[in-house]
């Protein structure tokens, strides 16, 4: 329904319509946030957030060595150098620690990506990051409605970014995202780079075609946004049955030896995105081989990040290899993803416990 207003009210963009706009507003208010920036993309929200923050040549970010490309590649469309930190063995979010270890007097933010939908330790990341005046904007692509301690993921850091791509907790028919933020200035450089860096409209309401910086179209679509406000209405329902299949899931996985089910910390309250299991090295059992077996048995089954981010030619290739990420290079060997988003059914969940316990067999 809303999707078709949108697309007979005629004003398919978000110059020309207001949906846009509304979706916005509701997802911000979703999260007390001050304002919100929706954009084409999450990669794009990463994007307009850095860029917002004057990301460029000769700044360094920090960024997880295991997470997707896209939490690390706005920097380098920026210019910008990235160097991996290595991540948490319990959360596999970024770790304070190697952060700490990693800052310079260059580094202009961190990226604290809230990993398959559990949230990074953000006191943690924003002592170290208070040290030297560095932003920490967050990557909660993955994890809309997570929990740190009392604060929604999104709203912690200077910036809060989301993807709303098909299969994340909600979509903008397809593709989508957004970044919230309390800095009135901020949002401002945000919807400028949103926005081939034009200025604000002129007093009629006439677009001036005045462009103050180097922008991007990075705009979203009316429909997008209809079926967004749309999908938003329904999150807390979403979350609740993805948050009952993972703990359905981690009470029957967690029986089997080999395997170790998802950590969730005492500061945590998981969106459950994706479920994933580690395959514990002492079985002896090796990753891929047990990933085609799963598979083969009919169960949406892959392995999770196989290639560390330093290890990704776009980055190894051009001299960003940085120092080792142990933690992250061991956990890419070891990590399998299962879905739990809310069409899985309880007989999937079951068929999925079957499967498993069966290659487990065959395997050992
Ligand atoms: C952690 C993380 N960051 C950023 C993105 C980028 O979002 P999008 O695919 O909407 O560009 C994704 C999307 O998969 C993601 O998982």
């Amino acid at each position: 329904m809303a999707v078709a207003e949108a697309v007979r009210s005629g004003r398919l963009t978000q110059l020309t319509g207001s949906f846009v706009r509304d979706f916005e507003v509701a997802f911000g208010q979703w999260h007390n946030a001050g304002d919100c920036v929706a954009t084409s993309s999450g990669t794009a929200a990463i994007h307009v957030a850095l860029g917002a923050l004057g990301v460029g040549p000769g700044d360094e970010v920090l960024v997880p060595a295991h997470t997707f490309i896209a939490s690390a590649t706005p920097v380098l469309h920026q210019g910008a150098t990235p160097v991996f930190a290595d991540v948490d063995e319990k959360t596999f979010c970024i770790s304070a620690e190697s952060v700490a270890e990693r800052l310079t007097e260059r580094t202009k933010a961190i990226v604290a990506v809230h990993l398959n939908g559990h949230p990074a330790d953000m006191d943690a990341l924003l002592e170290v990051a208070a040290s030297r005046g560095v932003a920490v904007v967050e990557d909660a692509a993955q994890a809309h409605g997570a929990f740190y301690k009392d604060c929604k993921v999104g709203t912690i850091g200077v910036a809060g970014c989301f993807s709303f791509w098909e299969d994340k907790i909600i979509t903008t028919a397809g593709e989508g995202g957004a970044v919230i933020s309390d800095d009135e200035a901020l949002v401002e450089r945000m919807r400028r780079m949103r926005h081939h860096g034009e200025g604000a409209v002129e007093d009629a309401g006439e677009r001036a075609y005045y462009h103050l910086e180097l922008g991007y179209n990075f705009r979203m679509t009316s429909v997008q946004a209809a079926a967004g406000l749309v999908q938003l209405r329904r999150l807390g329902e979403y979350l609740d049955v993805r948050r009952r299949n993972a703990g359905y899931l981690s009470e029957r996985l967690g029986e089997l030896e080999p395997i170790e089910p998802p950590f969730v910390a005492d500061y945590a309250v998981h969106s459950a995105y994706k479920y994933i299991c580690r395959l514990r090295p002492d079985a002896g059992i090796d990753i891929a081989r047990f990933v085609a077996a799963v598979a083969a048995e009919g169960v949406p089954v892959s392995r999770r990040y196989p290639t560390p981010l330093p290890q990704q030619p776009v980055f190894r290739d051009a001299g960003f290899a940085g120092a080792p990420c142990p933690v992250a290079e061991r956990l890419s060997g070891e990590l399998f993803t299962l879905l739990v988003h809310p069409t899985v059914q309880a007989a999937d969940l079951d068929d999925y416990v079957t499967a498993i316990s069966k290659v487990l067999k065959a395997l050992a």
